[in-house]
């Protein structure tokens, strides 16, 4: 159920919360996309005697990634085949790919795309002369699902008018399940195993971000679909600015930090997304690319992206860098070689592009175009839109500046870190992909630890599903977990630690307030704790500066990470003195530390792979280049919760789809 907003000022926390208990056979942790089409599809399949609950910690209205709105649906197959977007994700993403789950969701993607429309999103279409409808005029044509054409940008992406399309997804998912079915604005800060089945989730547990309430809740299986993470890592923006980032900067790795510490395998976490983006604003790229046909230049104006010197650089990383479309990391790569030898900075010539499309149109269709520039940031990234206000930018007077972003790390769009889950149980997948449950089954989309699933930027090793990719994955996985949940009718969920117990790990950060801030004058120092902001600029500057960060042009070194990864070591020590005052900081701390293991994790994995698999993403100085002899393979990790250690190792790479 929706809360009301917070009154004047945070909510002051107490010591002892009350505490609420719940049972469900199916527990979604997370209100995004992937969640969101878990909720609308659990129904479905559920008995009447099946129970559902989705924990968010947002309003589900406007939460996760696709909170501001988005302008293009990236993945939507229409007349391509999914064994084609296998090839093209592979592509992409250097070869080193899960293909088995990259074309089952190719196989069901375009349906949630259907929906979408079908709840009120309007899509572009493109009319029987090829010109544009865009808004309502585009259900002139009827809809995609009748056969409609949409206006393609490149071969995968369709444009929509997209500003609501999280309000449009989630009412479709809260009305599917219910209110009383969901709980919003409750931060889930750990999961628990069952006391007496070994690697069998049971629960989880966490708080309310606006009322003192600890919730302690018990399933047989459950979704986490809690995004990527984000503000890992120091970002451009600095000052007043700091809040923006371009992924999402409420995501900060929960998803990867609570299936971790349960022991579920994590894969390809080396991977990473370092974004080209509109500078300081972080408006997206894509739609000027692709649909305005927009090209980047160099410092001295030149097409850096064509010609022989850059033929010769890609050609280093052939099949991917020699392939039609050049593979998103080596795109920043080239960018990075130009502002690295003195020619930056890199400029996107919105003038050009609006010029020259601008040649056949009338004086209307070529205002039209111009707000059709707006509009792009205003359904996506208002802030971008924003900025061009302020810096007195009109695209088709001005051209703005491209800059690679901060790392990001996420499973949904053009990265693929996530976790090791099953394939679908079809005679074409093979065995090593394939997860087998206690009880001997196979469940799709499974992650290593019976019971527990995942979707959208959880799932490793298939990137490129984007925001429509994401949900029909999130229906995909629930239509698995209500079987799972069907064939473990019998199983009864049992914790280990007590309920008082469990209070004190949820709120420890308040007590250790409570107890040491009379210490000291100014709340902000003291010797007995640390708050999260403090915490956060500790963990920023160590990643920054030793983990291939923005200050060293995304460059690190083997004793680089050494030195990384014994200050996470003592970040992790030190969050045991976390101090929360408020509801609001308390997410803080549980946000800080789910960033801290997410991005030790990173480079864990990026430590253990002694190559640059990405240029343009990460380097490595004492492994530069890609070695396939040695790491034509996934990296795949565990933390034993039990022994508390981790384990690193290498996992065959099996190829399903031929070149073509
Ligand atoms: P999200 O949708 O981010 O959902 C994560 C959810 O988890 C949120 O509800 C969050 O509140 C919740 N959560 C997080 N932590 C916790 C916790 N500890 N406890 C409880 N809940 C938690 N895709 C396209 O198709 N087209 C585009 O044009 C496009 N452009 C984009 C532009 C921007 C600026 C961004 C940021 C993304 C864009 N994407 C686009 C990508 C798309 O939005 C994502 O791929 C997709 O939303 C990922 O889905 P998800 O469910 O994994 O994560
Ligand atoms: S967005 O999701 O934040 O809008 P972005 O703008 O990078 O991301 O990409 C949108 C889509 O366009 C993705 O499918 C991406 O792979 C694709 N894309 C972006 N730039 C290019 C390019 N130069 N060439 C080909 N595809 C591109």
């Amino acid at each position: 159920m929706a809360l009301p907003n917070k009154p004047m000022g945070e909510l002051k926390a107490v010591k002892d919360p009350e505490v609420v208990e719940k049972e469900v056979d199916i527990l979604i942790v997370g209100g995004g996309m992937a969640a969101c089409g878990a909720a609308f599809e659990a129904k479905k399949w559920m008995t009447d005697k099946q129970t559902v609950l989705l924990v968010d910690k947002a309003a589900m209205e406007r939460s996760g990634a696709v909170a501001q709105g988005l302008s293009a649906i990236n993945t939507y197959i229409g007349t391509n085949t999914p064994d084609d977007y296998v090839r093209m994700v592979r592509n992409d993403l250097m070869g080193i790919v899960r293909e088995d789950l990259i074309f089952d969701l190719g196989c069901h993607v375009d349906d949630s795309v259907y929906l979408f429309e079908e709840w009120g999103l309007p899509v572009w279409k493109k009319d029987a002369k090829g010109k544009t409808l865009d808004g309502k005029k585009g259900l002139e044509m009827g809809s995609l699902k009748s056969g409609a054409q949409p206006v393609r940008t490149g071969k995968w992406q369709i444009m929509i008018n997209g500003e609501s399309y999280k309000r449009i997804v989630a009412e479709a998912a809260k009305l599917a399940i219910g209110d009383e079915n969901i709980l919003e604005r409750v931060f889930i800060v750990e999961l628990l195993l069952d006391a007496n089945k070994p690697n069998q989730i049971a629960g989880a547990i966490g708080f309310s971000t606006r009322e003192n309430k600890v919730y302690i809740l018990k399933c047989k299986t459950m979704l986490i679909a809690c995004g990527g993470a984000v503000n890992i890592y120091q970002p451009r923006s600095v000052g007043e600015g700091k809040g923006r980032a371009w992924y999402p900067v409420w995501n900060s790795g929960s998803t990867y930090y609570l299936g971790m510490r349960v022991g579920a395998e994590l894969s390809m976490m080396e991977n990473r997304f370092t974004p080209a983006r509109f500078k300081d604003g972080y408006g997206p790229v894509g739609a000027w690319f692709l649909l305005f046909k927009a090209k980047t230049l160099n410092g001295l104006g030149e097409n850096y992206a064509v010609g022989d010197a850059a033929k010769k650089e890609l050609a280093k990383y052939a099949p991917y860098g020699t392939a039609a479309i050049t593979p998103t990391c080596l795109r920043n790569h080239l960018m990075l070689c130009e502002m690295k030898e003195g020619r930056g900075p890199i400029i996107m010539d919105t003038v050009t592009a609006l010029a020259e499309l601008g040649k056949t149109m009338d004086k209307k269709e070529l205002k039209h175009l111009e707000s059709e520039a707006w509009e792009d940031f205003l359904d996506m990234t208002c802030g971008q839109a924003n900025l061009w206000c302020a810096t007195n930018t009109e695209p088709e007077k001005k051209n703005s500046e491209v800059m690679p972003t901060e790392p990001y790390l996420l499973g949904s769009h053009s990265g693929c870190c996530g976790f090791w889950v099953s394939g679908p149980d079809f005679k074409w997948v093979p065995d090593a992909y394939k997860i087998k449950a206690d009880n001997g089954k196979i469940y799709n989309r499974m992650t290593t630890v019976n019971g527990l699933f995942t979707a959208g930027d959880g799932v490793g090793c298939s990137g490129h599903k984007f925001s429509s990719g994401s949900h029909a994955e999130g229906r995909m996985a629930i239509k698995q977990m209500v079987r799972y949940a069907k064939d473990h009718a019998d199983f009864k969920p049992a914790l280990k630690p007590n309920k008082a117990e469990l209070v004190d790990i949820v709120y420890k950060p308040v007590r250790t307030f409570i107890a040491n801030c009379a210490y000291t004058t100014a709340v902000n120092i003291n010797p007995n704790y640390i708050k999260p902001e403090g915490m956060m600029y500790r963990l920023m500057k160590a990643t920054h500066e030793y983990g291939a960060g923005t200050a060293t042009y995304y460059l690190t070194t083997s004793k680089n990470l050494e030195i990384v990864m014994e200050l996470l070591q003592t970040m992790r020590e030190d969050a045991e003195k976390l101090a929360a005052g408020d509801l609001h900081e308390l997410m803080r701390c549980w946000e800080i530390l789910h960033r801290i293991w997410t991005v030790e994790s990173h480079l864990r994995h990026i430590q253990f792979r002694k190559e640059t698999r990405y240029p343009g993403f990460y380097y490595q100085a004492n492994y530069p280049g890609q070695d396939d002899k040695n790491w034509f393979c996934f990296v795949n990790s565990k933390f034993d919760p039990k022994a508390q250690k981790w384990d690193t190792f290498k996992k065959d790479y099996i190829k399903i789809f031929p070149d073509k």
